[in-house]
């Protein structure tokens, strides 16, 4: 029964977020799909499912120490009274493996609603969904009956679906800050991930944190030392009163993408060594031009990336006066983050869709893995029921051998229409043969009784 519905919810729900499965008359009540929204801590299984049955948080904020989860895998949690990471850890430590925040206040659940890190959300590993107080309070009221029934069956048994959008081609957005370690460290995390994909379809964008002065409010604050290009990329003073400027930050960032588009395989140890090596703002133009002869990256061929990125608004061309110009690789990456709508630093977004939860390698490795239409096999480990991909590929071989056996079998037949053809000439030509050797005879032994005639005669 739960298979069916299971299917069911894949069939006709392609979209379901979360679905009640048991008991009916809970299912009833509530509706096909519950809408939800996720949190930017906890480590998210995109792509994947997650059954189980639901208890209520005794009490009901998790503010405090939870009761252990006994038969149960998901706990509801109320919002309220302290932070989320607070309840959701207090879910973790109860031995949970989902936490379940209803919302306190009837405000529809807006689809860009995150819940969000307190700061202390690296605690946390599992994961976390909200859901509106509507359905929160059909829920609660349900599981407060069952305290009393020890019967598992008249549990709420539900199901979470981590959905990503799956193509043939990956788009992946990097968003990062030069002057940010943790941004850094998924790079570094990623790093063998990105070379065990490396021949599959995925297109990488890197998108740095640099702002437009004219277009934000800060402008007054904003020196012209920590921008170029008359304030249309800027970057926050690194130093304060030191004498590095945001304008260090923002030429970085123009060679750190100048070297991920060149020589991409080697951006991770370039970054890896940036990270140890280059802490002073005011020296990265020195420190990353060492790296880059360490690793023995053409300087020429970055310099000429970043030398041809600033053009001419008027015709677009290549120019040399800064002053008025405007930059290609900046301008791309400002609409692209414009357009992905990021939120947090650094974050990955995955075919349009934010990454969210504790950012990792291994998690980002997931989401890309999750979201190509057959995964390759690399992915083996991160997506659920992979066999079924293979199984898919093994649907065509059987197509090949079912094709070949028509074909051969084609060939036979022909073959022995052929040979029976063959066969009949053959006979043919025997019978004549015969026929022949008995009219010869048949002449012979008239004419032999016409000698014998004569004799008697
Ligand atoms: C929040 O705390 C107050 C005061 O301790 C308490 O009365 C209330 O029940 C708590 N809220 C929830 C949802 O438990
Ligand atoms: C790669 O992704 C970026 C950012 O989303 C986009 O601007 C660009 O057109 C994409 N390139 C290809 C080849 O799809
Ligand atoms: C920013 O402001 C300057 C001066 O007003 C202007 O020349 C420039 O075009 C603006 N840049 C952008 C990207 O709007
Ligand atoms: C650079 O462009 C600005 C604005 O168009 C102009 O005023 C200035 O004279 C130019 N500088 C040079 C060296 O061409």
């Amino acid at each position: 029964m739960q298979f069916i519905l299971l299917i069911v919810c894949i069939v006709a729900f392609v979209d379901c977020k979360m679905k009640v499965l048991r008991p009916p008359d809970l299912v009833d009540h509530l509706g096909s799909k519950v809408n939800i929204a996720l949190a930017n801590f906890g480590q998210i299984p995109f792509g994947h499912r997650l059954m189980g049955y639901v208890d209520m948080a005794q009490p009901n904020d998790g503010c405090s120490p939870l009761q252990s989860a006994t038969g149960s895998q998901f706990i509801m949690i109320e919002r309220g009274n302290c932070t989320f990471v607070t309840k959701v850890r207090n879910a973790q430590n109860a031995g949970y493996s989902l936490a379940i925040i209803g919302n306190n206040n009837d405000e529809p659940l807006q689809s860009d609603f995150v819940m969000a890190d307190d700061g202390q959300g690296y605690s946390v590993n599992i994961p976390s969904i909200f859901i509106s107080l509507r359905d929160f309070n059909i829920m609660k009221e349900y599981a407060s009956n069952y305290k009393v029934l020890d019967n598992s069956d008249d549990k709420i048994f539900i199901l979470v679906k981590f959905d990503v959008e799956k193509k043939d081609q990956i788009d992946v957005i990097f968003s990062l800050d030069v002057n940010d370690r943790d941004s850094y460290r998924v790079v570094d995390e990623y790093s063998q991930y990105y070379n065990l994909l490396q021949n599959e379809n995925i297109n990488y964008t890197l998108v740095y944190q640099i702002f437009n002065s004219n277009n934000t409010e800060l402008d007054y604050i904003i020196d012209e030392d920590n921008c170029i290009c008359s304030r249309r990329y800027c970057s926050i003073d690194p130093d304060g009163e030191g004498i590095a400027s945001g304008r260090n930050v923002v030429e970085e960032a123009i060679r750190q993408t100048c070297i991920f588009k060149l020589f991409p395989d080697k951006y991770f140890q370039y970054m890896n060594q940036f990270n140890f090596q280059c802490t002073k703002a005011q020296a990265y133009s020195t420190c990353g031009s060492k790296i880059i002869t360490n690793l023995q990256l053409s300087a020429n061929e970055i310099t000429k990336c970043r030398d041809e990125s600033f053009k001419d608004p008027l015709n677009d061309q290549t120019t040399k006066n800064l002053s008025n110009a405007y930059n290609a690789i900046l301008e791309h990456q400002l609409i692209v983050r414009e357009q992905a709508g990021m939120v947090g630093l650094p974050s990955v977004v995955v075919n349009s869709i934010v990454y969210k939860g504790q950012l990792t390698g291994k998690g980002v490795f997931g989401e890309i893995c999750n979201s190509f239409i057959i995964p390759p096999l690399v992915c083996k480990s991160e997506v659920e029921n992979f066999y079924q991909f293979e199984h898919q590929s093994q649907h065509y071989l059987f197509l090949v051998i079912l094709l070949v056996s028509i074909l051969i079998a084609i060939f036979i037949i022909v073959l022995f229409f052929l040979f029976k053809k063959f066969v009949q000439r053959d006979s043919v030509e025997v019978t004549q043969v015969q026929v022949n050797e008995m009219v010869s005879q048949y002449i012979k032994f008239y004419e032999g009784k016409d000698q014998q005639k004569q004799n008697s005669f």
